[in-house]
């Protein structure tokens, strides 16, 4: 979706196929299992909203979040989760057509967003799930099964000297075969995209469950 639809409402949906395209420095995993299918990514950095904007945003999400989006200690995540609220719902209101005002999202006691309100036959099952990093908020939705969604810059965190000392740190993250198939990578840049990609994967799968534990 691009950038001014997130506030104006004028996008349609973009196939997956589209939507990975230009992941270029991203890597993004989405567990799922068939069917009908909503992938769309909004890049944040681009989206400055004014002082306007951001009320005109609040003014679209529930108090509740709203109240949660304020205490953001740094207003660029204050300003990718407020993105991703706006993307949920803009996606629910699009498939429900349930009004903006009316559509209501409460959390697991994990936190996974879930619908509350009543759906059509042919919807019952909607399953959706956000993640946001980088310059990236991503959203999935699914029609017959769970989903889950996550993406990650492809960078060396903060803190680390090289990949290598990263790869160290994160040793237990991984089992032996997995490590095995980072290192297959030539270089680091290589290595530090199949360990991102693993990551989603897990990360995704753990999202689809809605569990927020140590896999
Ligand atoms: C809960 C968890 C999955 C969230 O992931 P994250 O990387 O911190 O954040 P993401 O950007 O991917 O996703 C955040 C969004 O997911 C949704 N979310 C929150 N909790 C969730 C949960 N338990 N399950 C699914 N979705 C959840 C929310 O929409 C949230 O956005 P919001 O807070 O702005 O509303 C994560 O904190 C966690 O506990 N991971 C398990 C660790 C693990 O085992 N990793 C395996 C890799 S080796």
């Amino acid at each position: 979706m691009n950038n001014q639809a997130i506030l104006e409402g004028a996008t349609s949906l973009t196939p997956p196929s589209i939507a990975f395209s230009n992941l270029e420095n991203k890597c993004m995993s989405v567990t799922k299992h068939i069917m009908t299918s909503i992938r769309w990514y909004f890049n944040s950095g681009k989206w400055n909203p004014s002082a306007a904007d951001w009320v005109r945003a609040a003014q679209r999400v529930q108090p509740e979040e709203k109240d949660r989006i304020g205490k953001f200690v740094f207003k660029k995540d204050a300003k990718s989760s407020m993105i991703g609220r706006l993307m949920l719902r803009r996606m629910l209101h699009r498939l429900t057509k349930i009004p903006y005002a009316d559509i209501r999202l409460a959390r697991t006691e994990k936190g996974k967003p879930y619908l509350t309100n009543e759906l059509p036959p042919d919807l019952v099952g909607l399953s959706f799930n956000v993640s946001h990093h980088g310059d990236l908020v991503v959203l999935a939705g699914e029609l017959a099964c769970d989903v889950g969604i996550d993406v990650m810059k492809l960078e060396t965190p903060v803190g680390a000297q090289t990949v290598q000392d990263f790869f160290h740190t994160m040793r237990r993250q991984f089992t032996a075969e997995e490590w095995a198939c980072i290192r297959q990578g030539t270089d680091d840049r290589e290595q530090l995209n199949t360990f991102y990609r693993l990551w989603c994967l897990k990360e995704s799968y753990v999202k689809t469950l809605g569990v927020g534990d140590r896999l």
